[in-house]
C-alpha cells in the first residue's frame, strides 16, 4: 500500500485517485477549488461519470480516499504525487501550463523527502523535461525526486472502466529507479508497461489522440464521397473494419469529434510541430475536415426545409458524446449556433445536460421538445434515443425530417412511421 497524493480533481484526477484507492492505496486528492472539495467530502461528484460516485463513496467509507484543499499537508504524508491539473487551450492553441507551473512551484518548496512526481496531465513534448530541469535549477537535490510521465488514456463516460482495464501503462522516465514504484502503484492491473523517455511518453499520448481523430476525419471525408456516389458509409466502415490492419473501432462517420481532448490535443501537437518548423500536413487536414463536417448536414437540412428561417428545429443530445455531461467543443452546440444564425428557433433535449443560456430552449421532457418541430437532429447516440417511440415522434412533430448526426438510427424503421431520414452517405 502506498500513500498517494493526486493534485487536481477533474475527471482524470478524480478517476485516477479513486481507482488507486480501489487498488488499496491510501489516496489524498487535493484541489484548490473549495466548493468542489466540499462536495467530494460529502460524497458527491461534480461530474457525470458512470460508476465513479459509488466508488468514491465506498473508498471514502473505507478510509482510503481523502479530499482536501491542503496541498502542503498531503505532500508531507505522501511519497508519490500525481499531477492531474487542467491544461486548457490558450487562444493560439498551445495548452495553458499555468496550473502545472504553480503546482511545481508549491511542490519544490515542500520537498523534504524523496517524491516520485508523476505527470498525468496532457502536456506538450518537452514539458516533463522542463519540470525536471526547473526543480534542479531551484536547487533541489537530484536524489530527492524523480519525474515520471504517465499519460492517461481514459475516455469520458467510461473512465473508471478504462482505468481498471488499460491496454497499456505508458511510463516516461529519466532513470530506471521509479519503475518499481510504478509497478507497485499499478500492481492490480493486467497490462504491459511501455517504458520510454519523458518526451516519448508525451508523444505517445498526442500521437494516440491524433491518430484516433485522423480515423474519424478520414471516415468523414469518405462519407462525403460516398454520399455523392449513393453509397452507405456504414457498409464501407464494416468492410474496412474487418481488415485487422485497420480495425473496426473509431470508423463512425457523423458530425465529427468534439470534447476537451481531441480538438485541444490536435491544436497543441500542431503548435509543437510548428515550433520546430515542421508543417503538420495531416493534422491540419484532420482539423479542417472536422471543422467543416457539420456544413454537409446543415446543407442537407437547409435543402430539405427550403429555408431554416423561423423553422422550429429540435436537437437531441448536447454533450459531446453519450454518457457524459461535458459540452466542451460539442458538435451539437456548434450545429445549434449555425441554426440560430440561419434564423431557426432551436429547442433541445439532453438526458443530463441542461444549459443555463438560451438559445437553445432546453426541455426536460424528450417528447415535449419535439412538439410542432419542423425537423429533429439527433446529435449524440444516447441509449435513450435508441429506444424512442418513433410513432409518437411523428405524431408530435409538425414536419417529418430526422437528421441522424451519428449514423446510429435505422432508416427503415423511421420510414415505417413516415419520417424522412436524412444523413450523409446513408442512401
Ligand atoms: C479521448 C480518447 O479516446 C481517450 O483515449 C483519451 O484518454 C482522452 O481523449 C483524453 O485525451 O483524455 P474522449 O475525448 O473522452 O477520449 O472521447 P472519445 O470517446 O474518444 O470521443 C471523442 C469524440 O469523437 C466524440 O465527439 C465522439 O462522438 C467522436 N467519435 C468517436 C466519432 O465521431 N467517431 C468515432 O468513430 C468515435
Amino acid at each position: 500500500m502506498m500513500k498517494v497524493c493526486v493534485i487536481g480533481t477533474g475527471y482524470v484526477g478524480l478517476t485516477t485517485g479513486t481507482v488507486l484507492a480501489e487498488f488499496g492505496h491510501d489516496v489524498y486528492c487535493v484541489d484548490k477549488d473549495q466548493h468542489k472539495i466540499q462536495l467530494l467530502i460529502r460524497g458527491h461528484i461534480p461530474i457525470y461519470e458512470p460508476g465513479l460516485e459509488e466508488m468514491v463513496k465506498q473508498n471514502k467509507q473505507l478510509g482510503k480516499l481523502h479530499f482536501s484543499n491542503n496541498l502542503q499537508e498531503a505532500l508531507q504524508i505522501c511519497s508519490v504525487i500525481f499531477i492531474t491539473v487542467g491544461t486548457p487551450p490558450l487562444a493560439d492553441g498551445r495548452p495553458n501550463l499555468t496550473y502545472l507551473k504553480r503546482v511545481i512551484e508549491e511542490i519544490s518548496s515542500n520537498l523534504t523527502s524523496h517524491k516520485t512526481i508523476i505527470i498525468k496531465s496532457t502536456v506538450p513534448p518537452g514539458t516533463n523535461e522542463w519540470v525536471a530541469t526547473s526543480l534542479l535549477e531551484k536547487g533541489i537535490e537530484p536524489t530527492l525526486f524523480d519525474v515520471v510521465s504517465n499519460p492517461e488514456f481514459l475516455r469520458e463516460g467510461s473512465a473508471v472502466w478504462d482505468m481498471l482495464h488499460p491496454d497499456k501503462i505508458v511510463i516516461g522516465i529519466k532513470r530506471p529507479e521509479p519503475i518499481k514504484t510504478m509497478q507497485a502503484l499499478y500492481r492490480n492491473v493486467n497490462a504491459s508497461f511501455i517504458i520510454t523517455s519523458l518526451t516519448g511518453a508525451e508523444m505517445i499520448k498526442y500521437a494516440s489522440n491524433a491518430f484516433l481523430a485522423t480515423k474519424i476525419s478520414f471516415m468523414n471525408e469518405m462519407s462525403r464521397i460516398c454520399d455523392a456516389y449513393n453509397v452507405d458509409i456504414k457498409e464501407v466502415a464494416l468492410g474496412l473494419g474487418t481488415d485487422p490492419r485497420i480495425g473496426p473501432l473509431f470508423l463512425n462517420a457523423g458530425l465529427g469529434y468534439g470534447g476537451s481532448c481531441f480538438p485541444k490535443d490536435l491544436q497543441a501537437l500542431e503548435q509543437a510541430a510548428l515550433q520546430k518548423n515542421i508543417t503538420p500536413e495531416i493534422l491540419l487536414a484532420v482539423q479542417k475536415v472536422n471543422d467543416t463536417q457539420i456544413d454537409f448536414y446543415f446543407a442537407k437540412l437547409n435543402e430539405a426545409l427550403t429555408s431554416l428561417k423561423n423553422k422550429k428545429i429540435t436537437v437531441w443530445g448536447l454533450a459531446f458524446k453519450p454518457e457524459t455531461d461535458d459540452t466542451r467543443y460539442s458538435r451539437a452546440l456548434h450545429f445549434i449556433e449555425k441554426l440560430v444564425g440561419a434564423g431557426a428557433e432551436v429547442h433541445a433535449y439532453d438526458p443530463i445536460v441542461q444549459l443555463d443560456t438560451s438559445p437553445p430552449i432546453c426541455h426536460t421532457m424528450i417528447y415535449e421538445s419535439i412538439e410542432n418541430s419542423d425537423a429533429l437532429i439527433v446529435a449524440t447516440e444516447w441509449d435513450e434515443f435508441k429506444k424512442i417511440d418513433w410513432k409518437k415522434v411523428k405524431d408530435l412533430m409538425k414536419g417529418s425530417i430526422v437528421v441522424d448526426g451519428r449514423n446510429f438510427l435505422d432508416p427503415q424503421l423511421l420510414k415505417r412511421y413516415h419520417l424522412n431520414y436524412v444523413g450523409v452517405a446513408r442512401p
